[in-house]
């Protein structure tokens, strides 16, 4: 029995939201910039996607930013947070039959673009023919993985460490889409036998699930810079591989936090 695959061409109103909250420098600090395990982002943005048959409720994926003009002592930095958001962890169990890993990842650098259309956009962004492409390119790589019969903790982090190696053939794309330093990754659900399944509790400012930081970045170029979200649900490596790369479960978000305009000072500075 299969989920839905990423590629089925169901289409929903795209509902991008949302929520551009601009949280202005005089609202209390509760996070400093260097601190790793929260963050009180300068711009932060969501966009509900559909994650079904897992979550039968749209998910929310959150990206937010903070900078810092002196960063560590050397230039400008920007710290990028990202989480979900869902309804009570509430999940679909007649979706569960194996044993599956669900994970979120986040790209940010060297693409600069405004979403819109659809692949809750990403289409605008590239081009659903390019959507396609790397939505193809991670079902073949978790694919080839999953029937490799090697150990692999997480399918989605692993293939993106494959990714960013070797770069995929992406036929109908113009960037390197995988040509960052890092796609941090996390795991928020892990499905097993007996319609067991484990998810993450949603994030916040307060305990965001992954926190990184962009050298030379300054607040004005993250903000013209394009978020993308990848989501995938997998075969975790003690499950039988699939019978085609198209029952990988591939979704894509791209969102962009631009700033408020400037008033006065352009950047927040913490120290
Ligand atoms: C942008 O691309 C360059 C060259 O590949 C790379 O060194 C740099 O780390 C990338 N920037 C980010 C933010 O990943
Ligand atoms: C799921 O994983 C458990 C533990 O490794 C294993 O015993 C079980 O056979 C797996 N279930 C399926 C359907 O592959």
């Amino acid at each position: 029995m299969a989920f839905n695959s990423g590629l089925s061409p169901i289409v929903k109103p795209w509902v991008l939201l949302l929520l551009l909250a601009l949280l202005q420098c005089s609202s209390a600090q509760f996070c400093s910039f260097l601190n790793n395990g929260c963050i009180d982002p300068l711009a932060q943005t969501a966009v509900s996607f559909d994650f079904q048959p897992l979550f039968t409720d749209p998910i929310y994926f959150y990206y937010g930013f903070d900078a810092s003009s002196s960063g560590k002592g050397e230039g400008p930095m920007t710290k990028t947070g990202f989480w979900l958001r869902y309804q009570d962890r509430h999940v679909n169990k007649d979706a569960i039959n194996q044993n599956m890993t669900s994970e979120v990842a986040l790209r940010v650098g060297n693409m600069t673009a405004t979403p819109s259309g659809t692949n809750n956009g990403c289409d605008g962004v590239w081009g659903t023919r390019c959507s396609n492409d790397i939505k193809f390119a991670i079902q073949q790589t978790i694919f080839l993985l999953s029937s490799s019969g090697r150990y692999y903790d997480r399918p989605l982090q692993k293939a993106l460490e494959h990714m960013m190696l070797v770069p995929p053939h992406l036929p109908n794309c113009v960037s390197f889409v995988f040509d960052v330093a890092a796609i941090p990754v996390q795991e928020f659900a892990r499905e097993g036998d007996d319609q067991n399944v484990i998810v993450m509790p949603s994030g916040s400012g307060e305990r965001p699930w992954q926190v990184f930081y962009l050298d030379d970045m300054t607040d004005h170029q993250q903000a013209s810079q394009v978020a993308v979200g990848i989501i995938t649900r997998g075969p975790s490596h003690n499950s039988p591989p699939p019978m085609s790369p198209n029952e990988i479960q591939v979704e894509l978000v791209c969102l962009q936090a631009p700033q408020s305009p400037p008033s006065g000072s352009s950047s927040k500075d913490h120290d």
